[in-house]
């Protein structure tokens, strides 16, 4: 391999399958994610895609294939070292501590890197105090960047779906997450709030973070993805520029077949 680093694309996925018992939910995916990308991942329900980001955050181990981070083989390397590696998700039904303030919900991931530190008891009292300022400023910065500072001392439960949705995404940012997996970041939001969740993903990207969204709102797809994957049934299907992308008849069947499909079974 002659790549530079730049060149090495942030995420890769070869022939990357998961199956439940003979059922395989993502089944032989290959995807390539550039660095400064923002993709969307669309598809009917039941395609796979929340299975995918389960594989690609490694909460499940893929059946078979590979998982490179940049550039390095992460497929058997664990969630919570991933994540320190830089891979940051939110999750499809937000998951907040609720009883917990919207400020300590990110202080938690604000300290994943330093609290291993902090727990081997190597530091001096005085590197812990300047570590603990380090991360009270850096939740306190990342509340500022995604408009939640007005709502730092309220606690998730009561956060507005929004809001709490906006602390999920901070949550990966104050992660320093280089490469976000957003499952449906703008579902359940109203036009004025998704319209500030796509700010917050522009913003994002221009600041260098890699994104990798699933979304059913195509508005929101079309404005802030580059690049969009198709995925029916585990298996991607098709890839292109979004407007291109949706404008194929035969993928629209798949999607609204599939729609239409289960109205009419509800
Ligand atoms: N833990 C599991 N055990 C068994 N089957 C599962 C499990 N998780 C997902 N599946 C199945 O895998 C398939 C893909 O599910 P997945 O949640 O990845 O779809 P999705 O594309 O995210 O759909 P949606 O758009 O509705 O969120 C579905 O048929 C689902 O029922
Ligand atoms: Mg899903």
């Amino acid at each position: 391999m002659t790549s530079t680093p730049e060149e090495t694309p942030i995420l890769q996925t070869v022939e990357i399958s998961r199956a439940f018992g003979g059922f395989r939910a993502v089944d032989g995916a290959s995807i390539s994610i550039g660095r400064g990308d923002v993709v969307a991942l669309i598809g009917p329900n039941g395609a796979g895609k929340t299975t995918l980001f389960n594989v690609i955050s490694r909460l499940l181990p893929p059946t078979s294939g590979q998982l490179l981070f940049e550039g390095a083989d992460v497929t058997h390397t664990s969630p919570q070292r991933l994540a320190r590696m830089g891979i940051g998700r939110t999750f499809q039904d937000v998951r907040l501590f609720d009883t917990m303030t919207a400020w300590d919900n990110i202080a938690v991931f604000a300290q994943t890197e330093a609290s291993g530190t902090l727990r081997s008891g190597l530091l001096s009292p005085r590197a812990v105090g300047r570590e603990a300022k380090r991360v009270r400023a850096r939740v306190d910065e990342t509340l500022d960047y995604a408009g939640l500072s007005p709502v730092a001392a309220t606690v998730a439960g009561e956060l507005s779906f929004a809001q709490q949705k906006k602390v999920a995404i901070a949550r990966c940012l104050a992660q320093q997450a280089r490469l976000m997996l957003l499952d449906e970041p703008a579902s359940g939001l109203d036009a004025v709030e998704r319209e500030d969740v796509a700010k917050i993903i522009e913003k994002l990207s221009s600041d260098g973070v890699t994104i990798l969204l699933v979304e059913h709102n195509m508005d929101i797809v079309r404005e802030v993805a580059h690049r969009a994957i198709f995925l029916a049934e585990g298996k991607i299907v098709g890839e292109d520029a979004p407007d291109r992308l949706l404008a194929s008849s035969e993928l629209a069947e798949i999607y609204f077949g599939h729609l239409r499909a289960e109205t009419s079974t509800t």
